[in-house]
Order: structure tokens, then C-alpha cells, then sequence
């Protein structure tokens, strides 16, 4: 590797809510561990759904994409709020900001691990969730959300589910590479009693998945039903996007807790090292906490590490952000979302836990 320049350029999309706090205290401690294997990063920061609503005018200005496409990655925060929810459905900064950017740059694969952290056990609602470790990977450019015609008439209207071959085939690429890193257990996820495009799922899937992966196909109702009676029996669900959505929601509910939980969406374009991908928390922006510090830090500090992985294969750097993660929740460090009353510390002080634990 020493014969590339380990410089990342990396786009950095705060946005609204909690994202500005929570990036704020992710990007030293990605500095800190980059440092520690000789790599740096280059961040440009640009904004992004209603922070850019209100000061350019559009929820993804010309600007921000131009710097998307001059990165290698991009770190979003979160967008949205109250603020902007009267604006035409299209204009929003979800619809506006966050699905053109997956389109644009083509992000195909949207990676969602859901980990129940030993000692936090306690705070999932339910108990069997204890060893719960699995990962969602959605198919996110495809089927429902995009599919043409998408049309609303006076009385009626249409969406269009809709996937070929080769969109199954990426997908389901990503899914056994992760499972190959984990236990080599797939779970395909569809809606084959019902869906055409369920049934070409599943064909492509059964082709697709070598041997030594282990595949089971179960349909998207037993797999919400399973998800709560047994959520450790999984592994890697792969699905398509609306059922990802859904069932991605669902699992995220079980840690307790939506501000540790990380996301990727990798695109088919090739970095230098590794995948083009936009890395943001799973939770929203989370208005109602924004700027009192109370926000955890963890989720986007992950998605931080995610990025390291996936776009810029430096494993160990990812590695030693995932772990400085566990040591400081073993300590007892806890933000409110994650405390038992009384006894919380604030978004900045995760932060300085964790950039401590990074640099020993
Ligand atoms: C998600 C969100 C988005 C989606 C919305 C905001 C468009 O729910 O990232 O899961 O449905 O994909
Ligand atoms: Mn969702």
C-alpha cells in the first residue's frame, strides 16, 4: 500500500439536527486513527438538506454535489426537521437531498449491522436480543422506490416494482462477500408466494450464492415475525429496498437504542482502495435533542469507521475505532440515550472517551 498516497478526500454533509454535533466530534477521532497506519484525510464540508434549503435554496445545491464528486467518500450527518415539513413532498430534504444522492452516485448496496453491545442488553426491549449480531444488506437503487411509471392521477396512483438480473446479482455479490467476513450465513428475504420480482429474486439469489455460504429464502412476514421471536439466529439478510427499509427499522429497534447504529451505501464506481460510498448514522436528525449535547455520538463515529473499511480498505484503522467503541461502553461510559437515570455524559465527552481509547 506504501506506493499510493494514503490521503483520502472525503466530503463531509453535516446537515440538520444532531448531524453538525455529532460530526463535529467524529472527524478527530477518524483523524487519530488514520494517523495511527499513516494515512490522513483531506474533509470538505458542504451543507446539505434544510441547513441548504435555507441558505441556497435547494435541499442539494450544485455546490455539494460538485464536492460529493470530487470525494471518495461521503460522511453525512442527518437531514431533516419540523422546519421543512410543509414543503412540497419533493422538495424535502429526505426526498430532495438523500435520494438523488444514492441515484447520482449510483450507491446500490446499503449496509446496516445491528449489534446488541454486551452490556447494553439491558436496554432492548427485548430480552432475547441479548447476542443479537446481523447485518442488513438493501438493495437501495431499485424495485418500488424508482421503478417507472410512478405517477399520482386525481384517483388513483402508481408505483412500479422492478428489478432485472444483473441488479440481483450486485446485490447479492455484496451480501456474500460480508457473510464470507461473518458466519457464512445468508437469509434472502422476499415475497416469492406473490411478486413476480420476488420470484426472479429468489432464482438469482439461489444461483448467485456459492456452496459454502449457507442460504435459506424466507418470506418478508416471517421475517419480521423471526426478527422478534429470534433476532440472533441471523446473520446477513439480503433484500430488496422496500423490505429493507422496513425490516432494517425493525432490527435497528432492537439494541435500544437508534444512536449506535452505523450505515454504508456503496456504489459500483471504484476508489483507488476501495468502493465510492456514503456513510450516515441510521437514526435521524433527531430535532428534538439537537443542540444540547445530548445526542450519542457513536452511530456516526461507526459509520466513520465503516467508511474506513469500505472505501478506503484500512481495515485496522476501522478496527481499532470498533474497538475503542466496546471498551468505552464496557467502561460504563453512557450517553442519556443509552443511561440508566441519571448518570449520562454528554456528546462531546463520548467523543473524548473514544478518541482516548483510539490513541492508546
Ligand atoms: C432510510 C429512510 C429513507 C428510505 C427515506 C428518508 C427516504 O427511511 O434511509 O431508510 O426510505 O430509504
Ligand atoms: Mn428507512
Amino acid at each position: 500500500m506504501s506506493e499510493k498516497n494514503r490521503c483520502y478526500h472525503v466530503a463531509v454533509l453535516p446537515g440538520d439536527g444532531i448531524g453538525p454535533e455529532v460530526m463535529e466530534v467524529t472527524l478527530p477521532i477518524l483523524e487519530a486513527a488514520a494517523a495511527k497506519s499513516g494515512a490522513a484525510f483531506v474533509f470538505t464540508e458542504a451543507d446539505v438538506g434544510g441547513v441548504a434549503i435555507d441558505r441556497h435554496g435547494e435541499a442539494l445545491p450544485e455546490k455539494t454535489r460538485k464536492v460529493c464528486e470530487e470525494s471518495e467518500a461521503i460522511l453525512f450527518g442527518s437531514v431533516g426537521g419540523p422546519k421543512w415539513e410543509s414543503l412540497p413532498p419533493e422538495r424535502q430534504p429526505e426526498r430532495a437531498a438523500l435520494l438523488p444522492l444514492r441515484k447520482i452516485f449510483g450507491l446500490f448496496a446499503n449496509l446496516r449491522p445491528v449489534v446488541v453491545y454486551p452490556g447494553l442488553e439491558e436496554q432492548s426491549p427485548l430480552r432475547r436480543a441479548a447476542g443479537m449480531d446481523l447485518l442488513v444488506v438493501r438493495e437501495l437503487i431499485g424495485g418500488i422506490y424508482f421503478g417507472k411509471p410512478k405517477c399520482r392521477k386525481k384517483d388513483a396512483a402508481v408505483d412500479t416494482s422492478r428489478y432485472d438480473v444483473a441488479e440481483i446479482e450486485r446485490i447479492t455479490d455484496v451480501a456474500v462477500t460480508a457473510a464470507r467476513g461473518r458466519r457464512k450465513k445468508i437469509t434472502s428475504v422476499d415475497k416469492a408466494n406473490v411478486l413476480a420480482t420476488s420470484v426472479l429474486w429468489r432464482e438469482t439469489v439461489s444461483r448467485v450464492v456459492p456452496e459454502e455460504i449457507e442460504l435459506e429464502h424466507m418470506y418478508v412476514d416471517n421475517a419480521a415475525m423471526q426478527l422478534v421471536l429470534n433476532p440472533a439466529r441471523f446473520d446477513v439478510i439480503v433484500t430488496e429496498n422496500l423490505f429493507g427499509d422496513i425490516l432494517s427499522d425493525l432490527a435497528a429497534s432492537l439494541p435500544g437504542s437508534l444512536g449506535m447504529l452505523p450505515s454504508a451505501s456503496l456504489g459500483k464506481e471504484k476508489t483507488l482502495w476501495g468502493r465510492f460510498g456514503m456513510y450516515e448514522p441510521a437514526g435521524g436528525s433527531a430535532p428534538d435533542i439537537a443542540g444540547k449535547g445530548l445526542a450519542n455520538p457513536i452511530a456516526q463515529i461507526l459509520s466513520g469507521a465503516l467508511m474506513l473499511r469500505y472505501s478506503f480498505g484500512e481495515e485496522s484503522a476501522a478496527r481499532a475505532i470498533e474497538e475503542a467503541v466496546s471498551r468505552v461502553i464496557k467502561k460504563g461510559c453512557r450517553t442519556s440515550d443509552i443511561a440508566a437515570a441519571g448518570k449520562a455524559i454528554s456528546t462531546r465527552e463520548m467523543g473524548e472517551e473514544i478518541l482516548n481509547e483510539v490513541r492508546r
